[in-house]
């Protein structure tokens, strides 16, 4: 069986690395994140971090990191994040835990993105849900009009929007993600495209993988 914690924790690490003293970095949510914040706690470079949620802001300033708020910051030498699933052709989905919106704005902001994943997320075709992000203005007709859009219990995202899952396929993520952004209401989706990305480090039992657009590096 995969230890999928071990696979997290070496992608982690192995992208801890690429923080060195003097750099503003963006740090992204969830269990594999968390891995990250640990060993960039144990290397301690002298960097400045922004966090993608409330819940990787208290826990990086729990572990002594130095987080600003991202309004103060105008760009970010490098930012690292998770994923829900690792398409071959680059393309991800994120959003699992709801921070996507803050995820792409932090992802975008970025000389350089880094995800950061187990094995468990590496898929031949990404498909559906797509977790979307949507504005309260509207709520209920928008819901009407955009069927099989399933919202999540748990309260508004910390910038007041409703998380839900748009129970779909992924024929085209190139056809959907224009899509998904045109459609009004929809603050933001959970599909990030190749050119967001500049490489993939995926935990292979004791080994990492680094990949770019698909291709091994
Ligand atoms: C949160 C995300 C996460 O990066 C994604 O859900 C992966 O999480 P984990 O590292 O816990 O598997 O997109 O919105």
């Amino acid at each position: 069986m995969k230890d999928v914690e071990h696979e997290k924790r070496l992608a982690a690490e192995a992208a801890a690395e690429l923080v060195t003293d003097g750099m503003r970095v963006g740090l992204g949510t969830g269990s594999t994140v968390a891995y990250l914040l640990e060993a960039l706690a144990r290397r301690a470079p002298r960097a400045e971090y922004v966090a993608t949620s409330p819940r990787t802001r208290d826990a990086a300033l729990a572990q002594g990191l130095a987080v600003k708020e991202f309004d103060r910051v105008d760009r970010l030498d490098l930012a690292i994040d998770g994923a829900d699933q690792v398409a071959a052709s680059g393309w991800l989905v994120k959003g699992g835990g709801g921070a996507h919106t803050r995820e792409k704005i932090v992802a975008a902001a970025a000389d350089r993105f880094i995800v950061i994943a187990d094995s468990s997320k590496l898929v031949d075709e990404l498909h559906g849900p797509v977790p979307l992000e949507l504005s309260t203005f509207g709520l209920e007709s928008m819901l009407r009009r955009l069927t099989s859009v399933v919202v999540r219990q748990g309260g508004l995202s910390p910038d007041g929007g409703v998380i839900a899952d748009y129970q779909c396929g992924v024929v085209d993520p190139w056809v959907l993600a224009p899509a998904l952004s045109a459609t009004p209401g929809i603050i933001a989706h959970g599909l990030f495209d190749p050119e967001l990305v500049g490489a993939v480090f995926i935990g292979v039992g004791d080994e990492v993988l680094r990949t770019m657009k698909g291709a091994v590096i």
